[in-house]
């Protein structure tokens, strides 16, 4: 396990939409570079960079053309290394995003494998025999290519699945099992990925859809497996490299396995969206103030997964990702600084989303930009000051528009509102680095009653209590001590924690 982790604070770059540092419109790698200061000043020390990859970009660059070079658009190789030295230099660790489980359209293995003329990439995608085959329980592409077979797709149209095997066989016409050595050489060629941007100063991987590599495989033994095969590569070759899954499953990902951290996202129903987003746009999420939501829901789902998990691994939260809305568009400001003191008080490794920072809002009417959908309004330039483009770019057709708003806010306007949630997650995080009581693996008391909230936990010698409502509220407690820190009004006296609406209290116990 890298020891890094223990005390890692995460930023989600995406790195079209961060900072041009050459006036075409559309973010890249030198321009990360120029803002490395401002990831250290937010008390970040590592960065989650989403696909860098050459793609036609169907899917934001989820669509890999070429996984061993950097797209035109962001820069070369060249300035990929560049951004690892000048990120270790300020001791800050890069993971890129890897994208095992399909390709594009275009990509070059592709192109062989559709073909008619049978070749050692026959097998690198799942194509069936015929044609007039197509299953109606897999997503198939049918007849738009010379070869005389349907091919399984991932995701979208444009990214064919690449080939795993099946765990069962239910159609052996052209169903290959995992051992087929076609199948372990597609592992083999992704292993090959990671060693290349590992041995260029990679600190390791985001991975996408970590879950999605063999089909069949409904409880994810045979997925396991390969994953397992990586970490012992990592393990015996690149010990210090990390890698955090897109399977929101702790037990299976981390577990089974090896990751060494899982995404608390809300896939499959877990206790994420309960939190912040749950119900008609966040009505009955724990964090709204009607206190409707369901704490006791998102703990009993957590909590067991918390403590299976946590002596191999770390769940982590996230303020939000590129692919979904932003929190903006579900709580009120109060409300997402005490969301951000939650997500920066938990255990496990937390993520920063590049602008949740500032309170950048969801573009809920934005057109579809390369693949976004609704996704879009969550991918918007970075908005750092007031001028053209919020200081984004200088160009007059940056690659999406930023926020119009005349309130919008930007790193500039934040830094020096002292109401901000700028000032919030960075004092949160300052916090968390001080304390190792708050670091990844510190202990986690959770104190609820039943269907109430407020509630509280102990890390250790701290003590967090949260009151979301709009109304007052207090929590008994044995525990006294100094307080480290207060979002609204709160005091302890007597054996009571007495909470305004909408506050949060932390104290240092003695
Ligand atoms: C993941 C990514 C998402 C992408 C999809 C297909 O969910 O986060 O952005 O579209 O996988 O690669
Ligand atoms: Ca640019």
């Amino acid at each position: 396990m890298p020891k890094w982790l223990n005390d890692a604070v995460f930023y989600e770059i995406y790195p079209q939409s961060f900072y041009d540092s050459n006036g075409d419109g559309i973010g890249d790698i030198n321009g990360i570079i120029e803002k490395l200061d401002y990831v250290k000043g937010l008390g970040c020390n590592a960065i989650w960079l989403n696909p860098v990859y050459d793609s036609p970009f169907m899917d934001a660059g989820y669509d890999v053309r070429d996984y061993y070079k950097v797209a035109e658009r962001y820069g070369t190789n060249d300035d990929l290394v560049r951004l690892f030295e000048a990120a270790h230099k300020k001791d800050i660790k890069i993971l890129l995003d890897l994208v095992p489980g399909h390709t594009s359209d275009t990509h070059p293995w592709f192109q062989v494998a559709k073909r008619a003329k049978e070749s050692e990439l026959s097998n690198r995608y799942i194509f069936t025999k015929t044609v007039w085959d197509a299953p109606p329980e897999y997503r198939m592409m049918c007849g738009i290519c010379e070869r005389n077979g349907n091919y399984m797709v991932n995701y979208f149209s444009s990214q064919p699945a690449l080939n795993y095997g099946f765990y069962e066989i239910t159609h052996p016409e052209w169903q290959l099992p995992c051992d087929h050595p076609d199948c372990l050489r597609t592992a083999e060629a992704i292993k090959a990925v990671m060693r290349f941007w590992l041995d260029k100063g990679a600190d390791g991987f985001r991975v996408d859809m970590a879950d999605s590599l063999v089909k069949n495989d409904d409880e994810k033994i045979a997925t396991a497996k390969i994953w397992r095969g990586v970490r012992e590569m990592l393990d015996a070759e690149y010990p210090e490299a990390a890698m955090v899954s897109e399977w929101c499953n702790p037990d299976r990902a981390i577990t089974n396995a090896g990751f060494h951290m899982d995404f608390y996202l809300d896939h499959y129903g877990n206790g994420y969206s309960r939190l912040f987003r749950f119900g008609e746009w966040g009505d009955l999420a724990v964090f709204n103030k009607n206190g409707m939501g369901d704490l006791k829901g998102f703990a009993e789902e957590y909590l067991p997964a918390y403590n299976r998990t946590k002596d191999n691994g770390y769940i982590s939260f996230m303020t939000n990702n590129h692919d979904m809305p932003r929190v903006t568009a579900y709580l009120d400001k109060q409300a997402i600084k005490l969301v951000n003191a939650f997500i920066f008080t938990m255990p496990g490794v937390p993520f920063l989303y590049y602008g949740d920072e500032l309170g950048m809002r969801y573009q809920a009417d934005l057109i579809s930009k390369e693949g976004g959908f609704s996704r879009t309004g969550s991918r918007t330039p970075m908005q750092w000051c007031e001028g053209k483009n919020l200081g984004f770019s200088t160009s007059d057709f940056p690659y999406l528009p930023v926020d119009m708003s005349d309130d919008a806010p930007t790193v500039e306007n934040q830094k020096e509102d002292p109401d901000s949630i700028y000032r919030v997650v960075t004092d949160m995080i300052a916090l968390r680095h001080k304390y190792d009581d708050l670091h990844g693996n510190g202990e986690l008391e959770f104190i609820y009653k039943d269907d109430e909230i407020p509630f509280a936990y102990r890390r250790g010698s701290l003590m967090m209590f949260f009151n979301p409502l709009d109304k007052e509220a207090e929590i008994e407690t044995d525990s006294d001590g100094d307080v480290v820190y207060k979002i609204g009004d709160a005091i302890i006296e007597e054996g009571k924690v007495k909470l305004q609406p909408q506050s949060f209290l932390m104290i240092h116990t003695i």
